[in-house]
């Protein structure tokens, strides 16, 4: 009756027959009322307590019409319209559904904002300072599309709270985020027309929906069900037990014949295992050849099987780039129109590899050309026995500005993205990428993007954490954390920087090398096999965790409060990941600590697994014993 009410006093003259009543549930009364912006708000009042959900527009001028079928639809005076529909959600996740679709003219800026309240957030873009929660990010009208700027390589438009609420905004939005900036502690979710979006879009369009679920647990699980979808197979099993060693960080683009045979007999000689040997930047005559750099390796295929003879599978890192003036290849994906254009028609672009001249980047929309790119790295891993690539990059970003692609306007520029990753995906379980736009259904590795060496949030350790939680907190869970140690592209690892790194890095789903225990000390040698041995022996609970996130879409490396959705303190934990729901790691990530605090969610849990050390969870553990040869671990009973 009150709701009614206030809608009348809000709409004034065309009040005459608007049910409100449509947007209520048992569990949420919603009203909509006037905002000091020349908009809606969008209020309910839930567990007791009114917040504004929603401001739902801003100078969206004057309510011309309400109107109701089986939705409400809201006509503004200057040709933008909204039509909010609600779905009641029963079953296992009880809650509600809210769609909002706003149309307008194509010069219209549609801003939706939602103010963060005390509640901690989650999901977000990926970022190089990967704050967790992500409720710190500060993000000036962010544009919503992967991009090499801040290791944006995943940017998935979903956001979550501890409340229980997602937020969920469609593909075909040409979205920015305003965290944090225009507005202190809210988060304006803005629809424009301008770059990097193509200014040939016919219209504006924001279409979200809106999930309001009992606790958190249930609005993520309801949200990777309905959006974000599971991955539809499980990667490589030899990558999820032993470590991949890569010669990147510690060879960078110095590699050949030779350094490869010697590094792979190290490995061995210091009786470390492996899934493979990665061999990176740089084996080819060009950039974007394909094509083996002789100089470099003589004989490919006798490198790849002296490398199998000795127990290794061999795979090599790869990218999407044709340099310009690397021949003939440049110029027939060139004549072709393989390569992506921009609306001034112009192919050239740049990446980290150019070395000063120019790019191209293939046009993975375009069938023709993605098979032309695909049929030319199938021969080079058929004539030389190669296992699988490394995938590098992927961004929308690296596009000639703005990009002409192929498909529905209102898909670009994420497109490429999602098409590149689903291409080289067919190249099986043993694929990595480290962009993804939409594609967390896809059964492959997603790698972190290059961590640096830092003890800091600066792209360092602590982020190793917290891209975890953010990859996973998307729908992204098959997580290849990146070069334990980071890459030392501003000095290599310390010896603590680097135990300390391999130990948060010990339940994750994979491990990887490049920076070798044995250029420290026979201590380091010795702690480091202590962990890889420990990863292999969870492997099988890896293993169940990846299962679980195929059959139930689970996340393989949640965040605390996954298992104590309604416990407060669990909430804006950072430091600390569960592999799967029993298994709690606490790393630590500070220098020089040899202790830390340490939170266990209700229940009894085992240090270590150590039945004769059991702890009672609910509570903080001070100061909690941790040596550089221990990584705190529990396991729950
Ligand atoms: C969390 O609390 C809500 C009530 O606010 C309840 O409906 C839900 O079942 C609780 N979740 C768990 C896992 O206890
Ligand atoms: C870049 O160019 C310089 C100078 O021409 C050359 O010495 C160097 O090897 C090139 N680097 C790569 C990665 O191609
Ligand atoms: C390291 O271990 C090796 C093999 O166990 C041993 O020969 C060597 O003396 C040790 N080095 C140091 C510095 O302790």
């Amino acid at each position: 009756m009150q709701a009614t009410l206030i809608l009348v006093a809000v709409l004034g003259a065309c009040a005459q027959a608007v049910d409100i009543s449509l947007l209520n549930t048992p569990a949420v009364k919603a009203r909509l009322e006037n905002n000091p912006y020349g908009g809606l708000n969008i209020v309910f009042t839930r567990k007791g307590l009114t917040e504004v959900i929603a401001v739902i527009g801003r100078r969206t001028g004057a309510i011309k019409d309400v109107v109701q079928d089986s939705d409400v639809v809201i006509q503004f005076a200057n040709d933008t319209t909204v039509r909010i529909s609600v779905e009641e959600v029963s079953g296992a996740r009880r809650g509600q559904l809210l769609t909002f679709t706003w149309e307008a003219p194509k010069s219209a800026r549609l801003e939706d904002c939602v103010n963060l309240g005390t509640s901690h957030w989650y999901g977000g873009p990926q970022q190089k300072r990967q704050y967790w929660p992500i409720e710190r990010l500060i993000l000036p009208d962010y544009s919503y599309v992967t991009k090499e700027a801040d290791n944006c390589g995943i940017a998935e438009p979903y956001w979550l709270n501890s409340e229980g609420i997602f937020y969920y905004f469609d593909k075909k939005v040409p979205l920015f985020i305003d965290q944090n900036d225009l507005e202190k502690n809210a988060a304006c979710f803005i629809a424009q027309i301008k770059p990097p979006y193509s200014s040939k879009r016919d219209r504006n369009d924001l279409i979200y929906a809106i999930g309001i679920f009992e606790d958190v647990r249930q609005a993520h699980e309801y949200a990777v069900e309905k959006y974000l979808e599971k991955p539809t197979g499980i990667p490589d099993e030899r990558m999820i037990k032993y470590p991949i060693w890569s010669t990147w960080a510690r060879y960078k683009r110095n590699v050949d014949h030779d350094v490869v045979l010697k590094f792979a007999d190290e490995i061995t000689q210091y009786g470390f295992p492996n899934s493979q040997l990665e061999i990176d930047d740089l084996w080819e005559v060009c950039y974007g050849a394909q094509t083996v750099d002789v100089t470099r390796f003589p004989n490919m295929k006798n490198t790849v099987d002296s490398l199998k003879s000795r127990g290794y599978r061999v795979t090599i890192w790869t990218h999407p780039f044709i340099n310009k003036g690397c021949e003939p290849w440049y110029s027939e994906a060139l004549s072709k129109g393989y390569l992506v254009s921009s609306e001034y028609g112009s192919v050239e672009t740049s990446w980290w590899n150019d070395n000063e001249t120019t790019t191209a980047y293939i046009d993975f929309t375009k069938p023709e050309a993605r098979n032309w790119y695909l049929e030319r790295l199938m021969r080079l891993k058929n004539s030389y026995g190669i296992d699988s690539f490394k995938f590098d990059g992927g961004e929308s970003s690296w596009s000639p500005q703005i990009p002409v692609l192929k498909g529905d306007i209102r898909d670009q520029p994420g497109v490429i993205t999602a098409d590149y990753v689903r291409s080289v995906a067919q190249f099986g379980p043993m694929v990595e990428v480290r962009s993804g736009y939409k594609t967390q259904d896809l059964p492959i590795f997603v790698r972190m993007i290059d961590k640096d060496t830092y003890w800091t949030f600066e792209n360092g350790l602590p982020t190793l954490i917290t891209t975890l939680l953010q990859m996973n907190m998307n729908g992204y869970s098959l997580v290849l954390p990146d070069m334990i140690g980071g890459n030392g592209y501003n000095e290599p690892p310390s010896k603590e920087l680097f135990i300390r790194w391999l130990q948060a890095n010990t339940f994750m789903p994979a491990l990887q090398f490049s920076y070798v225990p044995w250029d420290f000390d026979n201590e380091t040698i010795e702690i480091s096999k202590k962990y890889v041995a420990l990863h292999a022996q969870y492997a099988p609970q890896i293993l169940g965790a990846v299962r679980r996130a195929v059959t139930e879409g689970a996340p393989v490396n949640p965040p605390i409060w996954w298992i104590a959705p309604n416990d407060t303190t669990a909430y804006d934990i950072w430091d600390e990941y569960l592999l799967g729901e029993t298994i709690l790691v606490a790393p630590v990530v500070e220098r020089g600590a040899r202790e830390r605090d340490i939170y266990l969610p209700p229940g009894t849990w085992l240090a270590e697994g150590n039945p004769a050390r059991r702890m009672q969870g609910g509570d903080w553990y001070k100061d909690y014993p941790a040596p550089l040869n221990t990584l705190p671990y529990f396991v729950r009973v």
